[in-house]
């Protein structure tokens, strides 16, 4: 069975996220800002890129920009909008839980709203793999909630596709998982959203020593 996220039309994604019941666009296109002010990266790479949700904010002292998505046409229309705005620009259509990452490691690699969807092991472990030793890992993961359903019922039927792959995934799952790949835990905030919504931020330095996550911070 292919990937469900290869069968949503881009459209239909950014319209449910632009929905007032979700509303998330912004927060992750403001979680991106505020990792790039904080870290300053020369080079950075957007796991689940999806359209270039906050692409617009990368300033020019960040000279490489990957965009990673499993699905090509998400991809596409991220150059699509962005090439000539975001210097150094390239993308790569991979499944990051199965395909190995063919691209330099980068400074900072950006996972928002990604994890919920992968083998989280197998995801961490190739992405160890493109983020140089002693760069950082930002996550975003999505909470349960006690009133709202993890997936907000949507007008836009693809959606729906999601739900069997949906799995809200807990920060020390993640944080554990990270620290077996090579990324120590170095912060985590939480927020919650107009919508009730709430996430989990987590902030990870790439340490050939995981338990030593010292030179970071
Ligand atoms: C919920 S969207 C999040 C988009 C963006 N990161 C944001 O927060 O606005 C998840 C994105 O991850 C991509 N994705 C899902 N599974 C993936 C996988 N196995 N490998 C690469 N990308 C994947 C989807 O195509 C989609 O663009």
């Amino acid at each position: 069975m292919q990937n469900p996220w290869l069968e949503i039309p881009l459209s239909d994604y950014e319209a449910h996220m632009d929905l007032p019941a979700v509303d998330q666009a912004s927060m992750t296109a403001s979680e991106l800002s505020c990792a790039l002010s904080l870290f300053t990266p020369a080079s950075l790479a957007v796991i689940g890129c999806a359209g270039g949700n906050g692409f617009d904010a990368i300033p020019p002292s960040v000279r490489r920009v990957v965009g990673v998505d499993i699905n090509p046409r998400y991809a596409a229309s991220a150059g699509e909008r962005y090439a000539g705005q975001v210097a150094g620009l390239e993308f790569h259509v991979a499944d990051i839980q199965r395909d190995p990452l063919q691209f330099e490691p980068v400074d900072l690699l950006f996972a928002s709203l990604v994890f919920e969807y992968v083998a989280i092991g197998d995801a961490l472990v190739n992405l160890a793999r493109v983020c140089r030793p002693g760069g950082r890992m930002v996550t975003l993961l999505q909470q349960p909630s006690p009133t709202l359903s993890s997936l907000t019922p949507s007008p836009y039927d693809s959606i729906r596709l999601l739900s069997p792959l949906m799995r809200l995934v807990p920060p020390a799952e993640l944080a554990g998982e990270a620290a077996s790949a090579g990324f120590g835990l170095v912060f985590e905030k939480s927020l919650t959203i107009r919508s009730g919504k709430s996430f989990v931020v987590q902030h990870y330095c790439r340490d050939e020593d995981a338990r030593s996550a010292a030179m970071c911070r």
